[in-house]
């Protein structure tokens, strides 16, 4: 099932996710959907904060990429209560969209490389280096888990900057072709 999407501006992409207690029928439905959701939506990417579960969940597959950034062929992956140990190698500079703020993108400068530690969804645990556009993703969606957005990490400049456009995705008044929760939605009589 195409779950609707969470719109910049809700209050559940502000908070920190809880760990996932055990695995369940529940959740392993809730990862068929954040991938249908997430290939439905031309998404790389899904955190379960942008379908308004405050969970420590997401999923990604950054095969899209591969042309341009060979690493991220064939990786779709699904990370449960992850906890990044470590960034490292060269900050590098990469234009950044979210299926929370549609219609636009940013460059946002992040480390290249990620450890971490999660567990895929046999409830299996790993410890992994990703390096590249791997590390990219998996970054960006890890941040929605602690409560953020791309947004949070441009210049408070470039952010004021983008405020009316921030504004009217939360109000609903943006063009996309997906279901959407938006925050501020003004009713019109
Ligand atoms: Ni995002």
């Amino acid at each position: 099932m195409v779950l609707p999407v969470v719109a910049y501006g809700h209050p559940v992409l502000k908070h920190v996710a809880e760990d996932i207690e055990e695995n369940s029928p529940e959740i392993q439905q809730l990862i068929a959907d954040m991938f249908e959701t997430m290939y439905y939506t031309e998404g790389v990417g899904l955190a379960a904060p942008q379908i308004n579960k405050s969970i420590r969940l997401f999923v990604m597959d950054s095969d899209p990429f591969k042309d341009k950034y060979p690493e991220g062929a064939g990786v779709k992956k699904v990370f449960i209560n992850p906890e990044i140990i470590e960034l490292s190698g060269e900050p590098w500079t990469f234009r950044e969209g979210c299926l929370s703020l549609p219609d636009m993108g940013e460059d946002v400068e992040r480390p290249s490389k990620v450890l971490i530690n999660y567990l895929d969804e046999n409830f299996v645990e790993h410890e992994e280096e990703f390096d590249g556009i791997v590390a990219r993703v998996i970054q960006h969606e890890y941040d929605h888990l602690e409560g953020k957005c791309y947004v949070d990490r441009i210049s408070s400049m470039r952010k004021m900057l983008l405020k009316n456009k921030l504004r009217n995705i939360s109000e609903g008044n943006v063009d996309v072709d997906y279901k959407m929760i938006f925050p501020n939605k003004k009713h019109r009589r």
